[in-house]
């Protein structure tokens, strides 16, 4: 098949919720339709308990359970979905954003309780940084929610987006009785229970249909007529452009669980959602139809096996056809390299590939050459860029414990953070090593892992840090005063920029008062980023 038609035929997304939203149980019935997976239960989910068993154990777990399902490949529609897994846990959000730097778009699950959710608001925001085009699924209807216009405003007013409802509950919690589809004007009346995959849809002929009033009661048919009224006058129609340019959302209601309402949000994804597109670097854009291959790595797992250092490194690809067994150049490095087993993920098993086509995402055996955000290409020296490290919010210096053992402990600090698992930053003199995190978990996988990889025993001192802000400026000269006076509060990042460490909300806003020459940024790229 030709790279246009491979190009065509490829939807890479993933799917993004506030912990208990509906993510996994999301994900199971898409791999059912897509027959990637025959029995409901056979995703686990990779949340982690707290208080279950140790939570080392948990982690470990957890990690066993995120390599497997990281990527999940099935077909549906004619189209080859690959679908990126995100860690559901809050403390590895940062996982989280790095993967959306690898999908084209995404479905976001709502909690018709719980309505938008922080972790969502956090999503969203690294969603509308690349413009990516967002579907919604309003799940859990069959609980008592909320009302479905309130939860309208709210996903417009909380995420800055614009939504489109394509269908329409009736009823909601005990009353709910189905969905009406505004645009095939189907009516899929609720069976609760009813978890199989096929499902079939009452057809008729517009809300004015008298057949709904005998199916759902006048009183439910009325109100059902009243509200496509208000949605047609309030609501522009859904415009695939604005869609696929993250302008606007379409939103559908249903019940992961029942299997309800899922279907048609599939068939919508196949149907709107983008292929792979053009991909910024640091040369211009990179368009996925260029021949020659190029791509980047955005995730990289350690071998759960400490006997082995081995890690996969996660390539999605942008351009080209990837071969195996072919030399491409590691850019960062200037080296050539070449895999003899590249893997894909078919089916949640890992499977050796031959090739690999824009969209898709190969495991790369990789001893340690690799880091986050690293381009892999044809020969061509670019970069890609849209990889930023956002701004931690634990800030905590390494001690070493055991003095015989520093050498294995800056090892270990180096490649954990290349691997992603947390920020590293230096301070002069004395080479202080300070961690910034998004959780405390994270804290407790990098002491257990140097422990246990590594042989090498730390603690973490907290530090009063509220943001770290890396800086651009318009004068040289300021920037370099502020760097000298501030030297307490100024660290380096791994690739050797300046980074200010802000101890307060206050002292931030003072600053950036203080210094109207300087921009703090609390994300590593600046062009696209929103401000917090
Ligand atoms: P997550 O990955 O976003 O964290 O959520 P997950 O799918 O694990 O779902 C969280 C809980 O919500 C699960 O219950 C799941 O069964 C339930 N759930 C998902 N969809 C629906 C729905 O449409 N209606 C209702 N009523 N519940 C739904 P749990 O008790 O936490 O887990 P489990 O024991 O069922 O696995």
């Amino acid at each position: 098949m030709a790279l246009q038609d491979e190009i065509e035929r490829r939807r890479t997304f993933a799917i993004i919720s506030h912990p208990d939203a509906g993510k996994t149980t999301l994900t199971e019935k898409f791999l059912l339709y897509g027959g990637a997976i025959q029995t409901a239960g056979a995703v686990k989910s990779n949340k982690i308990r707290r208080g279950a068993t140790s939570d080392f154990m948990e982690i470990e777990r957890q990690r066993g359970i995120s390599v497997s399902t990281s990527v999940m490949s099935f077909g549906y529609g004619g189209k080859l979905i690959n679908l990126l897994d995100t860690p559901g846990h809050r403390d590895f959000a940062e996982d989280t954003y790095r993967t959306l730097t690898a999908v084209d778009s995404v479905v976001l699950v709502i909690d018709c309780v719980k309505g938008v959710e922080a972790q969502t608001e956090r999503l969203m925001e690294v969603c509308r940084m690349r413009s990516t085009p967002v579907i919604v699924f309003i799940n859990k209807l069959d609980l008592e929610g909320r009302d479905p216009f309130d939860l309208l405003d709210e996903l417009e007013a909380k995420l800055s987006i614009k939504v489109r409802p394509m269908s329409w509950p009736i009823g909601i919690g005990a009353t709910f009785q189905g969905v009406y589809d505004l645009y095939s004007h189907g009516l899929r009346l609720f069976d609760p229970g009813k978890t199989k995959v096929e499902q079939s849809s009452t057809r008729i002929d517009g809300v004015n249909d008298p057949q709904l009033d005998a199916l759902v009661g006048e009183d439910p048919a009325a109100e059902l007529r009243s509200n496509i009224e208000l949605i047609e006058g309030v609501y522009e129609p859904l415009n695939v452009d604005a869609y696929r340019k993250g302008r606007i959302a379409p939103v559908f209601f249903g019940s992961a669980f029942n299997n309800f309402g899922v279907k048609e949000v599939l068939d919508a994804f196949v149907g709107i959602a983008p292929p792979p597109g053009p991909r910024p670097t640091d040369k211009g854009e990179v368009l996925p139809e260029d021949p020659m291959f190029s791509g980047f790595v955005f995730k990289i797992h350690a071998n759960l096996d400490p006997n082995h250092r081995d890690r996969i490194a996660f390539l999605r690809v942008c351009s080209g056809r990837f071969e195996r067994n072919t030399y491409y150049t590691h850019v960062r490095l200037d080296k050539q390299v070449r895999f003899a087993n590249p893997t894909s993920f078919l089916a949640a098993q890992k499977t050796i590939v031959d090739e690999a086509w824009p969209g898709d995402v190969i495991g790369l055996f990789d001893t340690g050459s690799f880091k986050i955000g690293d381009t892999l290409t044809d020969g061509a020296r670019f970069n890609f860029r849209g990889i930023p490290a956002f701004s931690p919010e634990l800030f905590r210096e390494v001690v070493n414990m055991d003095p015989m053992k520093s050498k294995q402990l800056d090892k270990g600090i180096r490649q954990l953070t290349d691997e992603g698992v947390a920020q590293l930053y230096t301070q002069q003199p004395g080479n202080k090593k300070i961690v910034g995190c998004v959780g405390e978990l994270q804290f407790e996988v990098i002491a257990y892992r140097l422990e246990h990889e590594y042989g090498a025993k730390c603690a973490f001192q907290q530090i009063p840090a509220h943001k770290a802000c890396w800086m651009t400026t318009t004068d040289e000269d300021a920037l370099d005063q502020f760097i000298r006076v501030k030297a307490q509060q100024i660290v380096q990042d791994k690739d050797g920029n300046p980074v200010f460490i802000a101890p307060s909300a206050y002292m931030l806003d003072l600053e950036r008062r203080n210094n109207p020459a300087i921009t703090f940024h609390t994300t590593s790229e600046f062009k696209t980023a929103v401000e917090q």
